[in-house]
């Protein structure tokens, strides 16, 4: 998959609100400043399709539904989705490889604009001992790989990934395979509760394809000039 040149091309923002006029607010803001914006399932539940598109118009949207249903339900789904137009959707890698393969097939029926689908592997909220408790082998990390590694054999495009699993994930998988990576943090922003942050120059010169950036934009006094900030210290930096 080609990852976009222009350094704000590669800056999704998580627009985590169920409130529609904040949305749209924050979309007029930065809209041009950055590649687009991740709506969720606090949003989607509260305002459903047509307010996905109200809030974000004709931006670049990424759909962050993580679908984990059986494989006929989850193509309908993705199906459905493509009324969207979706830049990017997620999916659970625990759904399985028939449900992927079936998501991909589905995805691929949109044609050369066709939505990028996006395995989440481990839930960050998740550790080792959680895993043991659902009978999943660890440790996260290892489980993280062969997750991400089966949502490539099975067709999605890439992965939602942690800053810090960009190395190794990089290492073994396809070039074209998109690290769609949350929990950056520019030095001068809170990192709030994220609790393992790096910057987003250091994300994408490890290898991140987008980044996912939320409150040191939405939450700024000022969110234009948040993202612009950001957009130029990745510039400055000559990030990759
Ligand atoms: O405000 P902040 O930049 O922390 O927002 C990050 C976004 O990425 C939120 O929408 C959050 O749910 C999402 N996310 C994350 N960590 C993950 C997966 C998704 O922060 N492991």
């Amino acid at each position: 998959m080609t990852v976009p040149h222009a350094l704000h091309e590669r800056i999704f923002v998580a627009l985590d609100t169920a409130d529609l006029a904040q949305a749209q607010r924050l979309v007029a803001a930065t809209r041009g400043l950055v590649g687009g914006y991740k709506l969720g399932k606090e949003f989607f539940t509260a305002h459903g399709p047509q307010g996905v598109r109200q809030a974000v118009g004709a931006a670049p949207l990424f759909l962050d539904l993580k679908f984990h249903d059986i494989p006929n339900t989850v193509a309908g789904a993705v199906r459905a989705a493509r009324a969207l137009s979706p830049r990017f959707m997620t999916l659970h890698a625990s759904g399985g490889p028939a449900m992927m393969q079936a998501a991909a097939d589905a995805a691929a029926a949109g044609g050369a604009d066709r939505t990028r689908l996006l395995a989440v592997s481990v839930l960050t909220s998740l550790d080792d001992r959680d895993l043991g408790a659902m009978g999943q082998h660890g440790p996260v990390e290892m489980q993280v790989a062969r997750l991400a590694k089966l949502a490539a054999d099975c067709g999605m495009d890439g992965a939602v990934c942690s800053p810090l699993e960009v190395v190794t994930l990089r290492g073994l998988l396809p070039e074209a395979f998109a690290l769609m990576v949350p929990g950056v943090r520019p030095t001068w922003a809170a990192s709030g509760d994220q609790k393992r942050v790096m910057t987003p120059a250091d994300a994408l010169a490890l290898g991140a394809s987008y980044l996912v950036i939320g409150r040191p934009i939405t939450a700024a006094e000022d969110p234009a000039k948040a993202a612009g900030r950001i957009v130029d210290q990745l510039t400055d930096l000559g990030a990759p």
